[in-house]
């Protein structure tokens, strides 16, 4: 794979931009920066449509920045939907700048649907079921497994006989009876494979893409690609040649506009590419301990704030700044970054099954700062309020400006909902 971004030799900071806000807002705090969102999003503009996956990031601030650009955005539970009405996108019909994806249609979510007319992006027969009952002529995309998958973990492969994702590729006759009895409105086929796309897979999908639109015999307005593409989360990982990705997709969409006889919509649905690189999370390093041959640095974020490494393993880069922001470069020492939650896989420096690898990392004080990297997607969004700890501040560096975009929760708040 060969990178259309310029090489990064180190993960950049400004630092000291970084702990005035660290003093404004406390530790720890997501920082997000609006410009690289615009860059990234300016890496896929060859695309007709390109449907933000908020679940990497639904903050409204950063859902009506998407607006703002002419990005389109999808929904997988009832929660994202109104998140995406505050945010303004508007709703109803084929032309919905929201669509709704799931596998299944709880019962207020149908409602809902059925209410504004959300499209639905439907993963089971039964759900064609169900909202054909209560909304015939209802429009929708159809989400297919083609048979195989792939993801940067085997739990973000979303394709192949272990995945609960979308209509098995073999049984798409029942499901077209299904929008026949209906008389659904079928908008365009859309695959979705995992998170973390190679180019091998992706000639895979392509091709399964335009086998199932001829095989389809419905006429259709459009194709998803889905969402997919990584980031370079360590410094040597290559990045995603998005001209080469645009390019197969493109060529398959010609076929399906040759088969079909008329111009078809391109859709791109992505979360990870738009917003991973956008935030870093700044926490502060209150002890260390050495145990053993191991040498721990503790920091105030935990595993409730981003839950990446302990369930997948993943890989961030973490840089450290001494108290005034300036980043510490020098007298490398084998450490282990830990959190302060009680349970053992609070790490962050760990691979997928939970063996811990220390990392070289320059020789931290206590009241340094800990900067990890590329955490604005599946960040914020999947911090959990674990050991009772209140979720983190998120905010917005546009232009240089710094604001506030989520403050942070309370423990009060917390206790509320319990009556207490
Ligand atoms: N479309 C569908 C139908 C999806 O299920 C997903 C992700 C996306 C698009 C966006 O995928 P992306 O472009 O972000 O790879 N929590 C995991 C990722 C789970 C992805 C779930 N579905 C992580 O932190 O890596």
């Amino acid at each position: 794979m060969k990178s259309n971004r310029k090489d990064m030799s180190m993960k950049p900071v400004n630092g000291p931009q970084l702990v005035q806000i660290a003093h404004e807002y406390g530790t720890p705090c997501w920082i997000y920066n609006a410009d690289i969102i615009r860059e990234r999003i300016g890496q896929l503009r060859q695309f007709d449509v390109i449907r933000f996956a908020q679940k990497a990031c639904s903050n409204t601030h950063i859902l009506r920045l998407m607006r703002e650009q002419g990005v389109k955005i999808d929904s997988v539970s009832l929660g994202e939907i109104e998140r995406a009405l505050a945010a303004g996108f508007s709703v109803g019909g084929v032309h919905s700048d929201i669509v709704f994806t799931a596998d299944l249609l709880d019962r207020a979510t149908l409602a809902r649907v059925v209410e504004l007319k959300v499209p639905v992006n439907v993963g089971s027969p039964q759900m064609l079921e169900q909202l054909g009952q209560a909304s015939p002529g209802h429009p929708i995309w159809l989400r297919i497994n083609p048979g195989f998958g792939h993801g940067h973990s085997q739990k973000t492969n979303t394709g192949g006989e272990t995945s609960k994702h979308g209509i098995w590729h073999e049984q798409l006759d029942e499901t077209y009876a299904l929008i026949e009895r209906y008389d659904l409105n079928l908008v365009g086929l859309h695959m979705h494979i995992g998170s973390g796309v190679d180019y091998n897979h992706l000639a895979e999908v392509c091709d399964a893409m335009v086998a199932q639109v001829k095989a389809s015999g419905h006429d259709l307005q459009a194709i998803s690609a889905g969402g997919g593409l990584s980031i370079p989360y360590a410094v040597d990982d290559e990045c995603i040649n998005t001209e080469h990705y645009f390019s197969l997709w493109d060529k398959a969409r010609c076929e399906i506009e040759a088969h079909l006889g008329h111009s078809v919509t391109l859709e791109i649905e992505p979360g990870r590419f738009l917003v991973a690189e956008s935030a870093k999370l700044i926490a502060e390093v209150r002890a260390k301990k050495d145990v053993g041959n191991n040498h721990f640095l503790l920091c105030d974020a935990g595993f409730n704030d981003l839950v990446r490494p302990v369930m997948y393993g993943s890989h961030h880069e973490i840089s450290v700044l001494m108290p005034d922001g300036t980043a510490r470069t020098t007298d490398s020492r084998t450490t282990v970054v830990a959190g302060p939650l009680c349970e053992s896989g609070d790490v962050f420096t760990q691979e997928e099954g939970g063996t811990v690898i220390p990392r070289k990392l320059p020789t931290a004080e206590i009241g340094d700062w800990l900067v990890i990297h590329d955490a604005g997607a599946y960040g914020a969004s999947m911090s959990s309020n674990y050991n009772t700890r209140p979720l983190a501040p998120e905010v917005l560096i546009d232009r240089g400006e710094a604001r506030l975009i989520r403050r942070r929760q309370t423990v009060a708040e917390l206790l509320v909902l319990e009556d207490c």
